[in-house]
């Protein structure tokens, strides 16, 4: 018999300690060996819970429980979650978690502290939900140089972006859904802002090209500022918006990566990614395009990612699964010299010789019964694109095209 604990008894840690609970037959067949939870550290009791035998408040009766050997992180942030993912590997356990937050921060030390002490340090979670997307890059595209990491990784806005489309929803109407059906972060501003899909484009960034990708380097831009007409316009177009993470790595060898809003065309599969559903595609120089889809938030998608871990944990037990993520830093281009096309939205009565001269050449776009001047630019650097909008003065939006 195998015990874990799960720290946090929130969306996710109370969805693994369900998974587990509901498949433990399955579960230990895979494994090897039984698991059950022995412990729930949270700050709160829950009494009629079922497993409220279980709830703890005190993170030592977890650590200095010599039958403990996988714990189980699902608190969230890098105070708490740190101290005691840190400890747990110190004394020689395994660790899972699902806090993105943390890895994007911490990972490689923990990556190494986890290496140095023979233990597990498994983060499948922390990206893209119930997708297996972080295995993947680990131990199945190893072959393989990655080129381009391109992907819907906030099950949130996806939600949001596809009810306002679909269903006429206001923004604040389909963000209050989102915190009942449990996607949200506790300050859903790390959704809406992008924040949240920044850490993940950093995490997978991060392991694709073996070196630290600092969220703080990857310009992010959130979906605050869509608004319907947009959206409108984007379908007249035949294009959906998407809030993407992307990175790529240049000819040259340059290492780029950013997360906005963007025009994806009807074409492109991500155009078909609705509600908590993530998408990622994942470029190799050998295997070509690969896609992971799934949901990507959620209570139970979320905790089947953190209780395969767990299951990777106990197969794996002295054995260090390795995971090539070392601290060196990766130096990412600076977004200005970034090149695209771009949609804008100018008001109705907008000069066409003013648009032509800022823009240079365009191609218009129309949208049944909208009077704006809409139009899709050629390509051109970022920074010409900021410098178009400030010399024009009255761009009502600017949105990237994919
Ligand atoms: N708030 C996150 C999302 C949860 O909506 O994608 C999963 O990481």
């Amino acid at each position: 018999m195998v015990h874990v604990a799960v720290l946090g008894y929130g969306t996710i840690g109370s969805g693994a300690v369900q998974v587990l609970a509901r498949n433990a037959g399955s579960i230990a067949a895979r494994s090897g060996s039984p698991i059950e939870v022995k412990y729930i550290l949270d700050l709160r009791d829950f009494p009629g819970d079922e497993f409220e035998d279980k709830i703890v408040h005190d993170f030592d009766i977890i650590n200095n429980d010599p039958d403990i050997s996988v714990i189980v992180e699902c608190m969230g942030g890098t105070g708490a979650a740190y101290t005691f993912v840190k400890a747990a590997l110190e004394s020689g356990r395994s660790v899972v978690t699902s806090n993105k937050e943390l890895v994007a921060m911490y990972g490689p030390q923990l990556i190494a502290l986890a290496r140095e002490k023979n233990v597990n340090f498994l983060f499948e979670a922390s990206v893209g939900g119930g997708i297996p997307i972080i295995r993947p890059l680990i131990s199945s595209l190893t072959a393989d140089v990655i080129e381009k990491i391109n992907g819907i990784l906030n099950g949130t806005t996806n939600y949001i972006l596809t009810k306002m489309e679909e269903e006429g929803i206001d923004f604040g109407t389909a963000l209050s859904q989102a915190q009942a059906l449990g996607y949200a972060e506790l300050h859903p501003e790390a959704d809406v802002e992008g924040y949240d899909a920044c850490r993940k484009i950093a995490i997978l960034s991060s392991l694709a090209w073996g070196s630290q990708v600092d969220y703080r380097d990857i310009h992010t831009e959130g979906i605050t500022k869509i608004t319907e007409d947009d959206i409108r316009y984007a379908n007249a177009a035949g294009y959906k918006i998407r809030l993407l993470g992307s990175s790529w790595k240049t000819e040259s060898g340059e290492y780029c990566a950013m997360v906005a809003p963007f025009l994806v065309s009807n074409e492109n599969p991500l155009a078909g990614v609705k509600d908590v559903f993530n998408a990622i595609f994942v470029r190799g120089n050998m295997v070509d395009d690969t896609m992971f889809y799934g949901k990507g938030a959620g209570s139970l998608p979320t905790a089947s990612a953190v209780v395969a871990d767990v299951v990777d944990c106990v197969i794996n037990q002295g054995r260090n699964i390795r995971i090539h993520w070392d601290e060196k830093k990766c130096q990412i281009k600076d977004h200005l010299e970034y090149e695209r096309r771009f949609f804008v939205r100018m008001p109705g009565d907008t000069d066409d010789s003013l648009i032509a001269q800022c823009f240079g050449s365009t191609q218009a776009v129309a949208a049944e019964g909208m009077n704006d001047k809409a139009f899709i630019t050629d390509i051109m650097k970022e920074k010409e694109f900021e410098a178009a909008c400030a010399k024009a003065g009255t761009v009502i939006s600017g949105i990237r095209l994919d």
